[in-house]
């Protein structure tokens, strides 16, 4: 697809690999909306890229139907969604917060799936479009205390395998993107620590990725594909 003057809508775009997408989109032409709950962090990031904010909550199915509104009524249209939100919380299964647990779901899974929902009614009706899940290396093999995010990825790779199954008739192409570490505020959102280094990845290597699968021609599309940092060091 051409991005140029492509309409992008990208959750969780205020921080982050979401916010290096709606970067990326937006100097490559895209006309470009991103989501996030903290408005103060979500304005800032607007203004410093130049594209329309919208405060709202990827779990909470009102502001979901109201972004999709403040898309159209700002853009007309929409050519991709980046589900791209998301938040981590880790720990032995035995004692896992089951609160702890609910959120890492409402926002990963239902999050998504609500999110996902709402573009392909807008697809089906053009009947061409793209979503591109950002799931990650969770989404393909468990670990140690990856009860709650762990499942949450392996549901958004088995929600988007769904989709491109019931999605491909209607030109609509859905992508996984399984990122490895990347150095951005999620670690310490979620409680635990990371420790920068340049040998590891960054917002932009994923935002690169997500650019060049978008761009191939719209006859053909990446399924999933996993980014590694080449040798990462601790
Ligand atoms: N960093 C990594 O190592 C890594 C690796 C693989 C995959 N991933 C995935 O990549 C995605 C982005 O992560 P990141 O590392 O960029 O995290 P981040 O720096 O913590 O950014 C997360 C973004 O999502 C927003 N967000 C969180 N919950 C939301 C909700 N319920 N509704 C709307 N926006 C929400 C945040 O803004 P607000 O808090 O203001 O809402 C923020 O803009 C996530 O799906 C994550 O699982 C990350």
């Amino acid at each position: 697809m051409n991005l140029q003057n492509a309409v992008a809508l990208v959750t969780g775009g205020s921080l982050g690999i979401g916010k290096a997408v709606a970067q990326r989109l937006a100097a490559a032409g895209a006309r470009v909306a991103i989501t996030g709950r903290d408005a103060a962090r979500l304005k800032a990031t607007a203004a410093e890229l130049g594209v329309h904010p919208i405060q709202a909550d990827v779990a909470v199915e009102v502001d979901v139907l109201r972004t999709y509104r403040e898309v159209l009524d700002k853009f007309g249209d929409l050519d991709i969604l980046v589900n791209n939100a998301g938040v981590g919380a880790f720990g032995p299964l035995v004692g896992f917060d089951l609160t702890a647990f609910e959120k890492v779901m409402a926002t990963n899974v239902t999050g998504a799936m609500l999110m996902g929902r709402e573009a392909a009614k807008i697809f089906v009706a053009r009947n061409r479009g793209n979503i591109v899940n950002i799931a990650s290396t969770a989404a393909v093999r468990g670990a140690p205390n990856g009860t709650a995010y762990y499942a949450s990825k392996f549901a958004l790779r088995g929600m988007t395998e769904c989709w491109r199954a019931e999605l491909r008739k209607n030109n609509i192409r859905v992508f996984l993107v399984n990122p490895s570490e990347v150095i951005t505020s999620f670690a310490a959102t979620a409680g635990f620590p990371q420790t920068n280094n340049p040998s590891k990845l960054q917002g932009e290597d994923i935002a690169h990725m997500v650019k060049a699968i978008l761009e191939m021609e719209d006859r053909g599309f990446t399924t999933e594909l996993t980014v590694f940092a080449t040798n990462p060091q601790d």
